[in-house]
């Protein structure tokens, strides 16, 4: 099963920032979305998941997404979009409820507030229930956002499909053990079956996790594959316009990725 889209292409106005772009992820896998700032990542992410107008087909788990009702959509991927901010009064647990869906059991009326109170605890906020969405840090706020994005589509699977998780850059604001706690709970999520799609700013953090790359530039596609392959020099070094030295230590040959000083 996959999410897989075809001839991607975007304008702003006379301005295209999306060029013909094919991307393909598929179930059980992290599939990273790489790239310099403005090469159109949050573009890409946001006309896959339907929320941007977009030419070009995309296709979830061989199903024609554009021909999706919201509601349909909603039951197949949920998003997390790029650090938003939220307009309303609520508290983390009212916060993360406005996730729930279909696709609860109605003769179990605790299951709500488990699936609540299991996705608070995952993304590392339990005891953090009644506080206001307002007054938490960046990266408090931002795991909320992940456990409400997390409810929507609990289960990975559900009637046989993998689910999709969406995430724009969802370890932007975080210390470095929350952004390995986000990253695992992504990872495992993958793992159960489901598909995770995410715009990763950290390439270290992407050689990590990623099983799949994609590296945009310019609105195109410049390289797709494993982490080994799509994380090298001449490519990180031409995207990002910057000299990157990508090094690869035992013991699990993971790259990891060090920019050179300029001067
Ligand atoms: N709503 C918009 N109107 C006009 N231009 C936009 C809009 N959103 C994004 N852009 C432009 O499109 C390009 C790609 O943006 P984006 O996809 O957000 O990049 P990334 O997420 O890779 O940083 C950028 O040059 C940005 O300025
Ligand atoms: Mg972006």
């Amino acid at each position: 099963m996959q999410y897989e889209a075809t001839g991607i292409t975007v304008s702003y106005g006379p301005r295209r920032v999306l060029d013909q772009v094919d991307f393909t992820a598929r179930a059980g896998e992290v599939t990273a979305i790489v790239g310099p700032n403005g090469s159109g990542k949050t573009t890409l992410l946001r006309a896959m998941s339907g929320e941007t107008p977009h030419q070009g087909q995309v296709r979830i788990n061989g199903a024609d997404a554009d021909a999706m009702t919201a509601r349909q959509r909603a039951l197949h991927r949920a998003v997390l979009p790029q650090s938003g901010s939220i307009a309303f009064p609520f508290n983390v647990l009212e916060l993360v409820r406005l996730g729930l869906t279909a696709g609860l059991s109605s003769d179990d009326p605790g299951e709500a507030d488990r699936i609540t109170l299991a996705a608070i605890a995952r993304v590392g906020l339990e005891g953090y229930e009644t506080r206001m969405v307002q007054e938490l840090s960046g990266g408090e706020r931002q795991r909320a956002q992940m456990a409400r994005v997390l409810v929507q589509i609990w289960q990975p699977v559900l009637d046989g499909q993998p689910r999709w998780l969406m995430l724009d850059e969802p370890v932007s604001a975080l210390d470095i053990r929350h952004q390995l706690t986000i990253m695992h709970l992504a990872q495992d999520y993958a793992r159960a079956g489901g598909g995770v799609i995410a715009v990763m700013h950290d390439l270290n953090l992407t050689a990590m996790f990623a099983d799949q790359v994609n590296l945009l530039y310019d609105g195109r596609l410049r390289r797709s594959g494993r982490p080994a392959d799509v994380l090298n020099d001449q490519d990180l070094s031409a995207c990002y316009n910057c000299p990157v030295r990508v090094n690869t230590p035992p013991p699990d040959g993971s790259p990891w990725v060090l920019p050179q000083s300029m001067v």
